[in-house]
């Protein structure tokens, strides 16, 4: 059976990262972490703001590449924190279409 690994983004207090890491360690899988390519800048409540803007436009800022290789898990989870009432705008991706039949 093919590993799993979870995919996080995690922005103000490391929480979705704590969340992995125990989800990571319960199941054996491999972890990978996303971030923007521009960090969020200023107060907590200026970004809580802006994620408003972004959340309500659907934007979704661009990411750092990622050095790993999606197509060799067979199970790939999700981690996000919760921005304004859904998930972070830029969440992981979900699993891209060329993996039919992939569990998310
Ligand atoms: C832009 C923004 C929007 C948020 N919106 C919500 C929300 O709608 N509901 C909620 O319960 N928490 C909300 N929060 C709080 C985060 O979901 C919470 O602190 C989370 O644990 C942060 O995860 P992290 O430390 O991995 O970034 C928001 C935080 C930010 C920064």
């Amino acid at each position: 059976m093919k590993k799993a690994v979870v995919v996080y983004y995690s922005w103000s207090n490391g929480n979705t990262k704590r969340i992995t890491e125990l989800l990571a360690e319960g199941i054996g899988a491999d972890i990978v972490r996303i971030d923007t390519a521009e960090p969020y800048k200023g107060s907590y409540n200026e970004v809580v703001s802006q994620g408003q803007r972004e959340v309500n436009k659907g934007y979704k800022p661009p990411i750092k590449s990622i050095d790993a290789d999606l197509s060799k898990y067979g199970v790939i989870a999700i981690g996000t924190p919760t921005w304004w009432y859904t998930m972070a705008p830029r969440r992981p991706s979900p699993v891209p279409k060329s993996r039919p039949g992939s569990e998310t």
